[in-house]
C-alpha cells in the first residue's frame, strides 16, 4: 500500500505534465534541437549517464509550476546526442528524507543497473538559506525508466566534523575509480566559503569521508554547487558552480559562475592540488554542467542554459528553461576545449556555402538566414580591427543581436541589448588569434545562441527572445578582409514535446 502511495507521486506528476502540455499555447521561443521541459520549470542537469546503449540525462523539474519549487527529476534519452525523447519523470519527493525535494545528483552504473545518487531536501523553516536539511539518498532502476528509491536511504545522512557547514551538502557526483565508489558534494565552510567534499564507497551504500578536497579562498564564492571530478590526459579536473564571485574586469558578471581547476587528486588523502579557476563559458546563461563519460570514452558535457534570477520570458507560454547542447570536452596541455559533439551534424539539413569571399564594411550572403541554424566560418581579418555578424536581425534592424571581434582589445563581444524581449547586457570572451584567424561555430535556436570560438578555446551561451520575423544575419568589418569560409545549415527539430 505504501509502495502504490510512493509510485502515485511520480504518476501525479507526469499526469500533471502531460495535461499542462495539452493546454500549452504554441511556443515561438521552445527550443528545437535544445532540450527544455515539455511543460513547466527545469534548472540543472542531472543523472547524465550512458546506460544500455543511450544517452540518459534526467533534470531539476518542477512539474506543477513554472518557477522553482518542489524539486523532481524530469527524463529524456538519445541514441546520439543529438535527437532525444522525453520519458516520463524518474524522481518526485516521496519520503520524509526528500519531502520537499529530490534535488540535483548523478548516475552510475553497477551490475547492470542504474543508480541514482541525490540529495534529499527538507525544510526546517521559513528562510530558505539556513533552514534546510540536506541528505543523500539512492535510487535504482533495471531498466532505465522505472527508478525505486532504496530502503537503505539516506545513504549519507549527517555532514562530516569540522569547518563544514551543517546544512548546506548537495549534488553528488559519483564515480568509480579502481576498487571504490567515490563521490564529491557541494558545500560550504562556516564562513561561507565554497568547498567541495570527498567520499568513497566499496557498494554505493556505506560512504565514509575522506576529506575537503578542495576549497576557495579569496574571490572564490560562498557556496560551491554541482561539483563534478574526471581525469582527462593524466589530469584531474574539478568541474564546479561557484555562487558569488564578485565582477573582475569583463569576468564573472553573471550571477553565479560555473568552470573548473585541474590538478591531481590524491585518493589516499582525498586532496586535490590544483591551479587556477577557468569559466567554461563566457556567455550570459551557463550553469551547473554536468559531465559522463561514454562508451568511446569521450567526457561529454551539458549544462543548464539558464542563470538563477534572470528574466525568463518563455514562463508566460508555461515553460522555462533549457539545456545547452551536449559539448564534447579535451585538454589541450593547458586548457579544456569545449566543442559541440560531431553528432549533432545529424540534425543538418541543407547546406548553404562560400569561400575565398571579401567583405568590406558591411554585406549579406544569399541564403544565410535564419532561426534554427549551425554556422560556421573563418575569417581572416588581415589589418582589420573589427569583425562581427548581427544575427537574429530583423529588416527594421531594430532588433539583433551582436558579435564583435576587437583584434586590439583581443576580445569577442556578444551584445543581446537589442536581441528582443528579455534581459540585455554584453559579455567579452577574451581571444587571442593566431595568423589573424578567427574560426567560429556558431549554434543559434529559437530563444538562445551557442558560439564557440577557435575550435574550443572560449564558449559563448546566451538566451535571446527575438521576434519570429528576426532571422537576418550579416557581417560587418571595419577593413577589407577575407571570410575564409563560410557555410550555413539549417537544422532540423532534435526534441519533441
Ligand atoms: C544548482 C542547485 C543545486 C541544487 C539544485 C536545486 O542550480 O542550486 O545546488 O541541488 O539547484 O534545484
Amino acid at each position: 500500500m505504501q509502495h502504490v502511495e510512493k509510485r502515485s507521486k511520480v504518476n501525479v506528476a507526469n499526469q500533471a505534465i502531460q495535461e499542462t502540455y495539452k493546454q500549452l499555447p504554441e511556443s515561438y521561443w521552445r527550443p528545437q534541437f535544445h532540450i527544455s521541459p515539455p511543460a513547466n520549470w527545469m534548472n540543472d542537469p542531472n543523472g547524465f549517464s550512458y546506460y544500455k546503449g543511450e544517452y540518459h540525462l534526467f533534470y531539476q523539474h518542477h512539474p506543477f509550476g513554472v518557477e522553482w519549487g518542489p524539486m523532481h527529476w524530469g527524463h529524456v534519452k538519445s541514441k546520439d546526442l543529438a535527437v532525444w525523447e522525453h520519458l516520463p519523470i524518474a524522481l518526485a519527493p516521496s519520503e520524509d528524507y526528500d519531502q520537499d525535494g529530490c534535488f540535483s545528483g548523478s548516475a552510475i552504473e553497477k551490475d547492470g543497473k542504474l543508480y541514482l545518487m541525490y540529495t534529499g531536501n527538507t525544510w526546517t523553516g521559513d528562510n530558505p538559506d539556513e533552514d534546510l536539511y540536506q541528505v543523500q539518498a539512492l535510487a535504482v532502476s533495471e531498466d532505465g525508466l522505472d527508478f525505486e528509491k532504496i530502503s537503505n536511504n539516506p545513504v549519507i545522512s549527517n555532514t562530516p566534523e569540522g569547518d563544514i557547514h551543517p546544512f548546506h551538502f548537495r549534488d553528488p557526483k559519483v564515480w568509480k575509480h579502481e576498487d571504490y565508489y567515490y563521490c564529491v558534494l557541494g558545500s560550504k565552510t562556516k564562513n561561507e566559503k565554497g568547498q567541495i567534499l570527498l567520499y568513497r564507497s566499496k557498494d554505493l551504500l556505506d560512504w565514509e569521508f575522506l576529506n575537503i578536497a578542495a576549497k576557495g579562498e579569496g574571490n572564490f564564492g560562498f557556496m560551491w554547487e554541482c561539483p563534478d571530478i574526471f581525469r582527462l590526459n593524466g589530469y584531474d579536473f574539478l568541474v564546479m558552480s561557484p555562487q558569488g564571485v564578485h565582477p573582475e574586469g569583463s569576468l564573472y558578471h553573471n550571477l553565479h559562475q560555473a568552470g573548473y581547476v585541474y590538478g591531481k587528486l590524491d585518493y589516499s588523502t582525498g586532496k586535490l592540488d590544483h591551479g587556477s579557476f577557468h569559466l567554461l563559458d563566457y556567455g550570459f546563461d551557463f550553469y551547473a554542467p554536468q559531465t559522463t563519460i561514454d562508451e568511446k570514452g569521450r567526457r561529454i558535457m551539458i549544462a543548464w542554459m539558464a542563470m538563477w534570477e534572470s528574466e525568463m520570458p518563455e514562463q508566460d507560454n508555461h515553460w522555462s528553461g533549457a539545456m545547452t547542447v551536449p559539448r564534447e570536452l579535451t585538454f589541450d596541455g593547458k586548457q579544456l576545449l569545449t566543442k559541440p559533439v560531431p553528432e549533432l551534424s545529424n540534425l543538418r539539413m541543407t547546406c548553404v556555402e562560400f569561400d575565398h569571399e571579401i567583405l568590406k564594411e558591411r554585406k549579406e550572403w544569399k541564403g544565410v538566414e535564419g532561426d534554427c541554424l549551425e554556422l560556421e566560418l573563418e575569417v581572416d581579418l588581415k589589418d582589420a580591427n573589427v569583425f562581427g555578424i548581427y544575427f537574429r536581425a530583423n529588416e527594421e534592424e531594430t532588433e539583433q543581436t551582436v558579435l564583435t571581434y576587437h583584434s586590439k582589445e583581443e576580445e569577442l563581444v556578444l551584445d543581446r541589448n537589442s536581441s528582443g524581449v528579455g534581459p540585455g547586457g554584453i559579455r567579452k570572451a577574451p581571444v587571442k588569434l593566431k595568423n589573424n584567424k578567427l574560426h567560429l561555430q556558431i549554434f543559434i535556436d529559437r530563444s538562445s545562441v551557442e558560439v564557440f570560438i577557435n575550435h574550443g578555446e572560449k564558449v559563448m551561451t546566451g538566451r535571446i527572445y527575438p521576434g519570429e520575423n528576426s532571422k537576418g544575419i550579416s557581417f560587418f568589418a571595419d577593413k577589407e578582409l577575407e571570410l575564409v569560409s563560410l557555410k550555413k545549415w539549417d537544422l532540423k527539430k532534435g526534441i519533441s514535446v
